[in-house]
C-alpha cells in the first residue's frame, strides 16, 4: 500500500544536484508568510496544561485483565498515557481511550491527540506509512519517547532508512530482527503453513510442461517500484519461458475465471491452484531491505512451488533449509539463474530436494523454529495478541520501567543510576539505495522513469529526516517549518558549512 506523503514534484536533475534542487522546490512551494503564528501560539498555550485536563478524555469500556506478571494497582488516573499519532491504527475500539494492562504494567492509551503536549503522556506511538515530518508532533518534549511501527514495504518512506530519521524513535516494530519488538515473520502464518502437502505434484507439473506451460510464473501489478524487479525479469526472459499474467510485462491473460481482482490477490482456492502448476515461482520484493520478506516468498513454499526469490539479502536465515529457495543475489546474471532453472526443470530429482522441507525432519533451520515457537503474538490466530497490542504493551512496559527508575534515582540519586537514554539506529530499518533491477545506474538513460523516481524519493527523505531533526534540536513547535529548515541546511551545506 502506498500512503499519499505529499510528495513534492521531483525536478530532473540527478544526484547531489536532485538534492539542492528538490530543495529549491519545496522552499518555494511553502513561502513564509503562509506559517500558521496563531497555531504556534496555540501549540505555546497548550504546553503546560493541567493535568486534570485529562478529564476531558474520554474513557471508554475500561475492563481489567492484568496478566500474572502485572501487579500495577493504579487507577486510570495514575497511568502513564501511550498517544497514537496514527489514529487510524488505533488498536482498539469503540471509543479513542483504553486502559491496557500488559506483561509487568499498566497504561492509558488514545488516539485523542488533546493529550499531546501533557506531563502523563510519557510515548507517541507512530505508523511508519503514514509518518510525515511536516506533520510530526512538535515541540518534542524531553520526557516523552517515540515509538515507530512499520510492518509495510522500506518503499513506502523511505524517511525511516536514514539514520537522522529513524534515531529519533527510541522503540521500533519493523521487519527488521534487530528492532525490539521483530515483526520478520508476519507473513508466515505457522510452521503448518510451510509443511502444507504439495498442491500439485511433480509428475502433474511435467505433464503441464509438455504441454507447453512454462517452467516459471511472474504475477505483478505493481510495476513502478523501487525494487526495479521488471527490469530484471524481462533480461530473464531472454533466456527462459515466463508466463507473466499481471499488468506487468504481461505476456498472457488470465482465465476469465480468475480475472476478478478480488480472486487473483487473496489465498483463494482457484487461484491457488492455478499458480500452483507451475514448477518456479519469481518473487520479487517491491523494496529491497535485510528482513523484508512477504507472502511472495512464503506462498510458494507452502504451495509446494520454488521461489525465486530477491528481497532482503539475508533470506537464507529464514528458510527452512539450505536447499527450499532459490536466491537471485547468488547468481552472477539473470542468464546464468535460466540455465539453473532449466537445469533443474529437467532433473526430478535435483527439483524435487528443492520441496524436501515439506518433510518436516528436513527443516533443519533452528532460527526459524525457535521464531516461530517463541513470538508472542500470531497471525490469524485468536489465541494470541496481534503486533499491534503487542508492540504498545510492549511500549507500556518499557516506559514504566524507565519512569520507575527515574523516580528510583531522583529519591536515592547516589545509590541509583539514571536510566540510559535508549534510542534506534539504521539496523532497525535502514533501507538501501534503490539500484536498478538489472544493470548499472550510470547506463540508464536520464529519462528513464525509474530512475527518476525513485533515488530522488530516497535522498529526498534523508533532507526531511535531517530538517526534522534540525527542527526537534531548535525546539521548533510548528512541523511546517521543515522546509525552511531543509533550505538552511542546503544553503549551509552548498558553502561548505556542514
Ligand atoms: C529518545 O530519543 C531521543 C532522540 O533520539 C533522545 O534524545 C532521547 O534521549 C531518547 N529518550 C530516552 C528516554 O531514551
Ligand atoms: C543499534 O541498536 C542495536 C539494538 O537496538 C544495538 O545492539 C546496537 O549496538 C546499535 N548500534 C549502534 C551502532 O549504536
Ligand atoms: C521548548 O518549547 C516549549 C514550548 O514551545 C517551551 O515551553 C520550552 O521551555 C522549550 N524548551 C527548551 C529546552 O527550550
Amino acid at each position: 500500500m502506498m500512503a499519499g506523503r505529499g510528495r513534492l514534484v521531483p525536478c530532473m536533475c540527478l544526484g547531489l544536484f536532485g538534492v539542492l534542487c528538490w530543495v529549491w522546490v519545496s522552499f518555494a512551494s511553502f513561502p513564509d508568510e503562509q506559517l500558521p503564528l496563531e497555531a504556534l501560539d496555540a501549540v505555546d498555550r497548550a504546553a503546560f496544561q493541567p493535568q486534570s485536563a485529562l478529564s476531558e478524555v474520554h474513557f471508554a469500556s475500561i475492563s481489567s485483565y492484568a496478566g500474572p506478571g502485572n501487579t500495577d494497582r493504579r487507577s486510570n488516573k495514575e497511568l502513564p498515557i501511550l498517544l497514537w499519532w496514527s489514529g487510524g491504527l488505533f488498536p482498539h475500539f469503540p471509543g479513542d481511550t483504553e486502559r491496557i494492562d500488559c506483561g509487568t504494567s499498566s497504561c492509558l492509551v488514545t488516539s485523542n491527540r488533546k493529550v499531546q503536549l501533557y506531563k502523563r503522556t510519557a510515548s507517541i506511538i507512530f505508523y511508519g506509512t503514514d509518518f510525515r515530518p511536516y506533520e510530526a508532533p512538535l515541540p518534542r518534549l524531553r520526557h516523552q519517547t517515540w515509538a515507530l511501527f512499520h510492518e509495510e514495504s522500506p518503499m513506502n518512506n523511505y524517511f525511516l532508512s536514514h539514520g537522522p530519521g529513524i534515531r529519533l524513535f527510541n522503540y521500533t516494530a519493523t521487519f527488521r530482527r534487530e528492532s525490539d519488538y521483530p515483526l520478520t515473520l508476519q507473513w508466515l502464518p505457522s510452521l503448518d503453513y510451510l509443511l502444507a502437502p504439495v498442491t500439485v505434484s511433480l509428475d502433474e507439473k511435467n505433464r503441464l510442461r509438455k504441454e507447453g506451460l512454462a517452467p516459471v510464473l511472474y504475477m505483478q501489478s505493481h510495476c513502478d517500484v523501487p525494487s526495479d524487479r521488471n527490469r530484471y525479469v524481462q533480461e530473464l526472459m531472454k533466456y527462459i519461458q515466463v508466463d507473466s499474467y499481471g499488468k506487468c510485462l504481461n505476456n498472457k491473460p488470465l482465465p476469465e475465471h480468475l480475472q476478478d481482482t478480488s480472486t487473483a490477490t487473496g489465498e483463494d482456492r482457484s487461484f491457488m491452484t492455478f499458480v500452483s502448476r507451475y514448477k518456479f515461482h519469481l518473487a520479487l520484493e517491491n523494496g529491497l531491505c535485510p528482513d523484508y520478506m512477504t507472502e511472495k516468498l512464503w506462498r510458494p513454499l507452502h504451495q509446494g512451488c520454488v521461489p525465486v526469490y530477491k528481497g532482503s539479502s539475508v533470506v537464507a536465515d529464514w528458510m527452512p533449509n539450505d536447499h527450499s529457495a532459490i536466491i537471485i543475489n547468488n547468481f552472477p546474471s539473470p542468464k546464468a539463474l535460466a540455465d539453473f532453472l532449466k537445469h533443474l526443470d529437467e532433473n526430478d530429482d535435483e527439483y524435487a530436494k528443492y520441496i524436501e522441507f515439506k518433510n518436516f525432519k528436513s527443516i533443519t533451520n533452528a532460527r526459524l523454529l525457535e521464531a516461530l515457537e517463541t513470538r508472542e503474538w500470531g497471525v490469524n490466530d485468536m489465541s494470541k495478541p496481534n503486533y499491534l497490542n503487542g508492540f504498545e504493551c510492549h511500549v507500556c512496559d518499557q516506559e514504566n520501567a524507565r519512569l520507575a527508575a527515574e523516580r528510583a534515582y531522583k529519591r536515592a540519586p547516589t545509590k541509583n543510576k539514571p536510566p540510559q537514554p535508549k534510542m534506534a539506529n539504521n539496523s532497525h530499518m535502514g533501507c538501501p539505495l534503490p539500484r536498478p533491477g538489472y544493470g548499472d545506474v550510470k547506463d540508464l538513460p536520464a529519462d528513464d522513469e525509474w530512475l527518476q523516481i525513485w533515488p530522488q524519493d530516497y535522498w529526498q527523505s534523508l533532507d526531511q529526516a535531517e530538517g526534522l531533526e534540525s527542527l526537534i534540536r531548535h525546539n521548533e513547535s510548528d512541523p511546517s517549518l521543515l522546509w525552511k529548515h531543509i533550505q538552511s541546511i542546503a544553503v549551509s551545506r552548498a558553502r561548505g558549512k556542514h
